[in-house]
């Protein structure tokens, strides 16, 4: 039998009593009753984008990432574009919406904040988890209050049709879907026409050709981990339902004091290596935002969480220790990617000494995702250094301050 309990725990935060309570019985019962090892890797990404954005995501992609374009499952109102690294990562589906006016809860879940609002189709929607047995896994997490789609929501959504896809979490708004099967079979999802579109092709064959040109491809490796922002009430309760939905243990916190934040990191029960199975990470404000004009202190996380909502923030596309053209390989990458024309939000962070180093790129304006590179030298087996995450946060609300201002400057045109 699994145990969920038996892994060393890292960070300085501290946790309530009633997160410790529960994240020991959450787990043990968890372990007990099997879903630990039904349970395994994230099998696929999901994200949507807005109409007429998907062919330049997927270049994007192509480019700053090691991910392949695969095919194009068409349904009625949107196109699922397939990338892929090969079984041992997990896929994209980047979810493109045909119509602009097509309305739909991944929308509905953009247009109450007001960056979220600017490209209402354009999010992460969550992970698709394999799993050995969907019907006994399905079954013990409705047991456990978890509420799931109907089949005709799912045909309704045009979603594939051999998942099993949870409501939307009311703390991070992501969603978990699960999907059978065994590992030495290929992932299959079940949904529309499946082609490779001539234009998608062309597109990515380019960006891969650049990327060979310019010598990044054989230094980037697939996702690290995943990093969602939640409000700061919720910290707590967003880790431990994702646990609960999930094989993945809690890692542990840490206080980003810098920037009245903490890092939160889950990771996979079964496979050390987060590349198989990338570290899910959930970051959140120390203080909520209505306290701030009392302790003066900076609140970059609650902010981002106020303006797109909670989501997903980042994605980190891990980098190969060594060295490249004289350079150590992240410096060489954001060199040779930046010289495309993509922009990031500050240099390259942390130090050989201190085990990593990272940086984020600006937010892409298809996705409105961020891609986070991260370098580790040598056996350094940490998750991240406390410096480099308050820059990276304090950096990544610059920017948004930014998009905050010409938001709200391209209203008053408006009006
Ligand atoms: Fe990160």
């Amino acid at each position: 039998m699994a145990n969920s309990l038996g892994f060393p725990r890292h960070g300085d935060k501290k946790n309530s009593e009633f997160f410790e309570e529960y994240l020991i019985r959450l787990l043990e019962e968890r372990d007990r009753v099997g879903l630990t090892d039904l349970i395994h890797e994230i099998d696929a990404i999901m994200i949507t984008v807005d109409p007429g954005s998907a062919i330049e995501y997927v270049a994007e992609l192509a480019l700053m990432t090691p991910y392949h374009y695969l095919v194009t499952l068409e349904s009625e109102s949107h196109w699922t574009h397939v990338l892929r690294i090969d079984m041992n990562s997990p896929d994209f589906l980047v979810r493109e919406v045909k119509d602009p006016s097509i309305r739909g809860i991944f929308r509905s879940l953009n247009e109450v904040y007001p960056i979220g609002a600017r490209k209402p189709n354009s999010r992460y929607m969550g992970e698709i988890l394999r799993v050995t047995d969907l019907h006994s896994v399905v079954e013990l997490q409705q047991e456990r209050e978890f509420r799931f789609f109907s089949q005709d929501d799912l045909r309704r959504l045009e979603m594939p049709g051999n998942l099993a896809v949870g409501k939307p979490s009311p703390y991070t708004h992501n969603i978990v879907a699960y999907m059978e099967r065994p590992l030495d079979e290929i992932r299959v999802y079940a949904l529309g026409m499946s082609s490779i579109r001539g234009d998608v092709q062309e597109a990515y064959l380019a960006a891969k050709e650049l990327q060979k040109k310019i010598q990044v491809d054989d230094l980037l490796l697939p996702v690290d981990h995943l990093a969602t922002r939640v409000y700061s009430q919720n910290r707590e309760v967003a880790i431990l339902e994702y646990l609960s939905l999930s094989s993945y243990y809690y890692w542990g916190s840490y206080d980003i004091k810098d920037q009245n934040s903490s890092t939160n990191v889950t990771k996979s029960a079964h496979y050390a290596n987060e590349l198989f199975s990338p570290a899910k990470v959930f970051t959140a404000n120390n203080t909520p935002y209505f306290v701030n004009h009392l302790e003066k202190l900076p609140s970059p996380t609650e902010t981002f969480v106020r303006n797109y909502g909670p989501r997903l923030h980042h994605v980190a596309v891990a980098v190969k220790d060594g060295e490249h053209a004289g350079m150590e390989n992240i410096e060489y990458v954001v060199k040779s990617i930046s010289e495309q024309g993509k922009d990031f939000l500050l240099d390259v962070i942390g130090s050989k000494e201190e085990g990593l180093k990272q940086i984020f790129s600006s937010a892409s304006e298809h996705s409105s995702l961020i891609i986070e590179y991260v370098q580790r030298f040598g056996d350094f087996d940490g998750f991240f250094a406390k410096d480099n995450v308050a820059e990276l946060t304090r950096a990544a609300g610059v920017e948004e301050e930014l998009l905050e201002l010409q938001a709200e400057a391209t209203d008053s045109r408006d009006d």
